[in-house]
């Protein structure tokens, strides 16, 4: 971020941040790593118990400041952290993908059933696609973190979604960035029909892995 471009006012309040910043990050970083080693867990329980594992990865992510400024200004908040602490729910966020539509919901469950685990909202675009075709599951959840002072709540929006919704969301992340925004409308039509062929992939993968599986934890087909 480059401080001499800017409004001399937002470059002072800026400057000001630095050290409460790096705090913050610290504090935001241990969350990830503490759903992190959740997910690991999960997974690895999991496959223990059923010989079968649901996650194919996690990746975890940082909102930097600059972006971090980008989403306050967009929601007329003031640059101050304790406001983006309460209002910013996805400075931290996860993704978990998984093979199927069933097991996103089924790490969910078991994620959000934990006891360290608090749910603060769930929004279901797996259920409820938005209208340009993005689906996912998302949880914003609140995890403690054990810090030498004691112990916080740190909120972490986790998306859990299969391989070919990942798939469809990351080029349609690119398509965004390439045109800023403004895409044609011939390409968004097509980005919806992607979304509708890999909705339509998920559910015919499914069916055939339940055939020739079962489903996990059952004696199989
Ligand atoms: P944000 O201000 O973006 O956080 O929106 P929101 O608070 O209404 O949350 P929402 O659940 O809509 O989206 C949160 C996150 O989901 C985004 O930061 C993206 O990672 C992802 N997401 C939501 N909509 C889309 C979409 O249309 N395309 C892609 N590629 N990702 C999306
Ligand atoms: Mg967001």
């Amino acid at each position: 971020m480059d401080l001499s471009t800017m409004p001399s006012d937002l470059a002072r309040r800026l400057a000001g941040i630095g050290a409460d910043f790096r705090q913050l990050t610290l504090e935001y970083e241990f969350a990830l790593r503490e759903v992190e080693t959740k997910m690991h867990i999960l997974q690895d329980e999991f496959l223990h118990l059923h010989d079968y594992n649901p996650i194919e990865h996690v990746s975890t992510r940082l909102k930097t400041l600059d972006s971090l400024v980008g989403k306050a200004n967009r929601r007329g908040l003031p640059m101050d952290l304790g406001v983006w602490r309460r209002e910013i729910l996805d400075i931290a966020g996860t993704r978990v993908t998984c093979s199927f539509r069933r097991d996103a919901y089924r790490v969910f469950d078991l994620f959000t059933e934990r006891q360290d685990v608090e749910v603060v909202s769930v929004k279901d675009y797996i259920a409820h696609p938005k209208a340009n075709g993005y689906s996912s599951l998302h949880a914003t959840v609140r995890v403690p973190v054990y810090l030498s002072t004691g112990v916080i709540l740190i909120p972490v929006e986790v998306q859990f979604r299969t391989i070919a919704m990942d798939f469809w969301a990351s080029l349609d992340h690119k398509i965004k960035y390439k045109y800023d925004g403004e895409v044609p409308a011939d390409v968004v039509d097509e980005l919806k029909e992607a979304a509708q062929a890999a909705d339509d992939l998920d559910r015919r993968m499914e069916r055939l892995h339940h055939r020739v599986h079962g489903q996990p934890g059952s004696p199989g087909p």
